[in-house]
């Protein structure tokens, strides 16, 4: 019996701070999941989770400054869809998600809603067709840039109702968010992890969600699918990414806090109310985050192809 092995895991990971990069602008949706964890996990590793925004380039940034990180277990990236659709969006993209980097978790589902400004002159969707329909590229829907999924959902939505809107794009949909506030932009769609505290006070038009069926925290919304958009389904999932070569007892390590994280009753109460919906266990590992990266991109790559939207 010696104190080596003890010694060693007193002196082990993380002895530092943990920077977690999110690739949208503080206060999205993004963001709210990201802290919302971090906070819990801050308690648990015995290290700060530091939320490090790094917007830009609909989150592609981010992910290229990760997988340039050092892989020594104290960057991680929190992404979304966009690590499934960007290859089909950029022609030039620096990495490829399915092998630039090491696959940690899935971490939690979201569903998203469509909004208007709150004086656009429409109540209900079909309302919003036949205005979109009269004023076509005057409509304009604000998004996060390519890869964000605030984009993504426009562009099926733009595809399914064969309306030629103007998008705009910003650094999240935190400030695309404040641009409908503003009266500045007509649509966009977005995560309920931002949205439903506004649909329930009134500032926002609401429209319904993008899920295949209907959603607890909003009961009486009708789907986009049951509104005529058949077979319209965008839902917002999320993965923790490392830098490739990354030591598999520091990724083990943040997975485990993660997963205890997701468990936490604050954490869970407060995803619940904002709409987000918990993935099963089995998603929660690297394999649950790598087969289906594999599949999103499958699934988007021709619905974005056939779309013609790129950036070179
Ligand atoms: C954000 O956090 O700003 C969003 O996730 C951006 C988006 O993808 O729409």
């Amino acid at each position: 019996a010696t104190f080596t092995a003890p010694l060693a895991l007193a002196q082990g990971y993380p002895t530092k701070a943990i920077t977690l990069v999110v690739p949208f602008a503080a206060g999205g949706p993004t963001d709210i999941v990201a802290r919302t964890l971090a906070g819990v996990m801050t308690k648990s590793l015995g290290q700060t989770v530091v939320v490090e925004n790094r917007a830009g380039a609909g989150g592609t940034l981010a992910a290229g400054h990760v997988m340039r990180a050092a892989p020594d277990g104290y960057t991680y990236l929190i992404h979304h869809n966009g690590m499934a659709t960007a290859p089909a969006l950029y022609r030039k993209l620096p990495y490829n998600p399915q092998t630039d980097f090491e696959h940690v978790s899935q971490v939690i589902d979201v569903p998203m809603t469509l909004l208007g400004r709150k004086d656009l002159p429409a109540n209900n969707f079909p309302e919003l067709l036949a205005y979109m329909k009269a004023q076509g590229d005057k409509i304009n829907l604000a998004h996060a840039g390519l890869g964000a999924v605030s984009h993504l959902c426009g562009m099926v939505l733009r595809q399914a109702v064969g309306v030629d809107m103007t998008t705009v794009p910003y650094q999240g949909t935190g400030p695309a968010f404040q641009a409908l506030l503003g009266g500045q932009v007509d649509i966009l769609c977005d995560q309920t992890t931002q949205t439903t505290p506004h649909i329930k006070a009134g500032t926002v038009k609401f429209f319904g969600v993008t899920t295949a069926s209907r959603i607890k925290v909003l009961p009486d919304a009708p789907t986009l699918a049951e509104q005529g958009l058949k077979g319209f389904e965008v839902v917002v999932w999320h993965g923790i990414y490392a830098p490739k070569n990354t030591p598999k007892d520091a990724t083990e390590k943040f997975a485990a806090a993660l997963r205890a994280a997701l468990k936490d009753p604050t954490v869970v109460q407060r995803m619940t109310e904002l709409g987000a919906e918990f993935v099963p266990d089995a998603k929660l590992t690297p394999e649950g985050l790598r087969s289906w990266l594999k599949q999103e991109t499958e699934r988007w790559g021709p619905v974005i192809k056939s779309a013609g939207v790129y950036a070179d």
